[in-house]
């Protein structure tokens, strides 16, 4: 394919015909894949092909085998986990990304990808109302930001962890990282990776909207320290990932101050929603933090993957990571070179995204689809609270609501009745949902993060569920 005798256009043009028309109605798919395990697997052959083969056939199996293995995120009923979708302009972000091909390692090795990086990070951090002393990076996803601020944590210890390693020393306390049980799981990922060890990951009880306890996390770490472990940091959520609660960050900040120990807010999720301002407090308690992940992947109509992590002291993160071989040293003045401040070299040109949604949005676009999505959860939320039977389980401040169907009259477990319920809506196709644990019960849950979506939408999926209900439970004696 070249572009001189025109087949780079004519395949270019088929291509985007084909996601014009996946844009018009990505609900005409079911919105879970059907495909079985392996399917994909037994559809190909083991090996490459020898040969290169023509562009007609390849997509003819993109179309053919590629795509039933798809889960459409961008069916306007994906309510799973967190639903996501990108400005359609992105797409043309990404395929200009592409061809460029550019690899943002060095300020050099493209200066328009790590000042493009500056410059929209800077205009998001305006967005969300943060402060002016933080510097923002981009990462592939909130796991890696989150792994990277622990890094930077250990190296603020001053323990010269850098050079000599953990392994084998008796100068060395065991390291401690807090968190809840409604922390995502990527924090301790991360302490595993560091070598800090599941072990010393503490999880501070919550209250009864699932936020951590402050004075409970003061008493761990005083009685910590008073047995010999050094507090390293400190995780606080904002929009967690059950349930959307919030810790509360202001007062975790002033406490951990005081002990000096690392405050990490993980705003992935419920970050994006301080651009509104009558969400603007979600960041407030997060001004004095030392660092904080929010997810323009998740929230902000940017597609996977695009995460940023918000640093007060980036020379931190290089003092953490820079590690230059003589083939990558430069002698430029004050850029940056963005694989000095973490684990990758390579680096995407993901800013460019970033760039086209914002401009083709502004902030007042994004503003509405925000406002949209939580409208819709709490219409959602009421129809739940008004229907004899079900309950929502857990506050809903964002665009997420937790639910259960709890009648009186069930046979067996209130946990098989609501995984049955979900399992039939799901199989329908229309709808996708997902669950979670709270009490130790199953809880049922909606997450609402689709510019597609409507009211529509929401009430389909909410007549599904009141169906499949009715069909499970048992008449009432008599
Ligand atoms: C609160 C929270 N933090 C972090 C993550 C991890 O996000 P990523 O996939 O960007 O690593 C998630 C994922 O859903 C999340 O809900």
């Amino acid at each position: 394919m070249t572009p001189d005798d025109g087949s780079f256009r004519v395949a270019f043009e088929r291509v985007a015909a084909w996601i014009e028309d996946y844009y018009r109605s990505p609900g005409r798919y079911p919105v879970l894949s059907r495909s079985r395990p392996g399917e994909l697997i037994a559809a190909l052959p083991g090996e490459a092909p020898a040969d290169g083969e023509p562009f007609d056939r390849i997509f003819a199996d993109f179309e053919r085998l590629i795509v039933p293995g798809i889960t459409h995120w961008n069916h306007p009923r994906f309510f799973a986990y967190f639903a996501i979708s990108a400005a359609q302009v992105t797409v043309l972000a990404e395929a200009l990304a592409a061809a460029l091909d550019v690899n943002a390692m060095l300020w050099r090795t493209s200066p328009a990808a790590t000042e493009l990086e500056d410059v929209t990070l800077g205009w998001l951090r305006i967005m969300l109302g943060l402060p002016d002393d933080f510097h923002g990076i981009v990462y592939d996803t909130a796991s890696i930001g989150g792994f990277t601020a622990l890094a930077a944590a250990r190296e603020a210890l001053g323990l010269d962890i850098r050079a000599r390693g953990m392994a084998g020393r008796s100068d060395l306390p065991a390291l401690r990282v807090y968190v809840t049980e409604h922390t995502h799981s990527h924090i301790e990922k991360g302490a595993i990776a560091l070598g800090i060890g599941r072990e010393n990951v503490v999880t501070v009880a919550v209250d009864d909207a699932f936020a951590m306890r402050p004075e409970a996390l003061a008493r761990a770490i005083d009685d910590d320290r008073a047995a010999g472990y050094r507090p390293m940091c400190a995780v606080a959520t904002v929009g967690t990932t059950s349930t959307t609660s919030t810790d509360p960050v202001a007062t975790i900040r002033e406490l951990t101050r005081e002990r000096g120990v690392w405050l990490h807010v993980d705003a992935a999720y419920g970050g994006p929603a301080a651009i509104l301002p009558e969400f603007r407090w979600l960041l407030d308690g997060a001004h004095g933090a030392d660092s904080i992940v929010v997810n323009p992947h998740k929230w902000l109509f940017v597609p996977v993957d695009l995460s940023v992590l918000y640093v007060r002291d980036p020379e931190l993160l290089r003092r953490t990571f820079s590690l230059a071989s003589d083939v990558l040293v430069t002698y430029e003045s004050g850029v940056h070179n963005y694989m000095d401040y973490g684990l990758q070299l390579g680096r995407r040109f993901r800013a460019l995204k970033l760039w086209f949604a914002l401009r083709t949005y502004g902030v007042r676009g994004m503003q509405e689809r925000l406002r949209n999505h939580i409208a819709l959860a709490q219409e959602l939320a009421g129809w739940i609270e008004a229907e004899p039977g079900w309950n929502v389980v857990a506050p809903h401040p964002l665009s997420v609501v937790c639910f259960r169907y709890e009648p009186s009259a069930v046979d067996g477990s209130g946990d098989a009745l609501n995984l049955a319920i979900m399992d039939a809506v799901n199989a329908t196709g229309e709808v996708f949902l997902s669950s979670t644990r709270l009490h130790d019960r199953l809880v049922l849950r909606i997450a609402i993060g689709n510019e597609r979506t409507t009211r529509d939408d929401v009430r389909l999926a909410w007549d599904l569920l009141r169906r499949e209900a009715a069909a499970r439970t048992l008449a009432p004696p008599g």
